[in-house]
């Protein structure tokens, strides 16, 4: 029997769902295509998931679109998802404005071509009064490249007095993350069989359950997602204690 939306505990929903959307490329060989048509149809199920994750409640959706590594993909390749992006958000304000959507990005902007850098900016600025979910698009982001960042402007504030270092907690690197206004993820799904994490949210990831599918991207749809959180919803969450102290004392 196929999964459905009302087996899922709405109560219990992750308030934050990552998703490595992986395996465009391999699907469009499969279909004896060209790597860039299985971008084409991963956007169909990039608004299929938004959808689902919208209807459901799901506070957060963080989607890692495309990586610092994938810049040394191919020319034709790159540019190719710059203009599949600039493309997609210009037509999708609309639907993100219609569903109460706001729209973030976290990643090194100042390697984006400037014309998809102003579709960006235009984007986030029309969704920013929205409150339903925020969907978080990694975008030209590396794990190691956010933590250097917020390394450097750590260093950059304790130089200025703006901080003192004894006092550098959690929070503070919490702070200067790129993620600083989101909770971790609680759960992160992986598509197309890989099992790794390809520099994603290193540190937040830290108590994330995390799923793995052999689904490609671009065959991804509700039913997946809400399977992959009924698989969440049976995972015991420890945080370092045991079976005993999470069942008498629920977190
Ligand atoms: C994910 O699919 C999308 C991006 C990384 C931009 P891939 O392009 O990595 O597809 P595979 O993994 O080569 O099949
Ligand atoms: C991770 O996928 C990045 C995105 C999905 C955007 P990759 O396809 O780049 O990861 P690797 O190279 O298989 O680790
Ligand atoms: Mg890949």
């Amino acid at each position: 029997m196929q999964p459905s939306a009302e087996q899922i505990d709405k109560n219990r929903l992750p308030k934050h769902i990552a998703i490595i959307m992986d395996g465009n490329g391999r699907w469009a060989e499969e279909q004896g295509q060209e790597r860039l048509y299985g971008h084409f149809h991963g956007v169909e199920s990039v608004r299929n998931i938004v959808e689902g994750c919208a209807e459901l409640g799901v506070q957060y959706l963080t989607l890692y679109a495309f990586s610092t590594e994938n810049w040394d993909r191919p020319e034709p390749e790159v540019t190719g998802l710059m203009s599949l992006l600039v493309d997609t958000i210009h037509k999708e304000v609309p639907t993100l404005n219609k569903n109460n959507i706001r729209l973030h990005v976290i990643g090194n902007r100042t390697m984006l071509p400037q014309n998809v850098d102003n579709e960006l900016q235009e984007a986030l600025e029309m969704t920013a009064q929205n409150t339903g979910l925020n969907l978080i698009m990694a975008l030209s982001y590396s794990s190691r490249w956010e933590l250097v960042n917020a390394v450097k402007n750590i260093g950059l504030d304790v130089q200025s007095g703006k901080i003192n270092p004894s006092e550098i907690n959690q929070d503070t690197l919490q702070q200067y993350l790129a993620t600083s206004a989101f909770p971790d993820p609680e759960l992160m799904i992986r598509t197309s069989g890989e099992y790794r994490i390809s520099n994603f949210l290193l540190y937040q990831l830290a108590y994330a359950e995390l799923y793995f599918t052999n689904t490609r991207w671009p065959e991804f749809r509700k039913v997946h997602l809400y399977e992959a959180i009924l698989d969440f919803q049976n995972r015991e969450r420890r945080f370092g204690k045991t079976g005993k102290q999470v069942k008498t004392s629920p977190l």
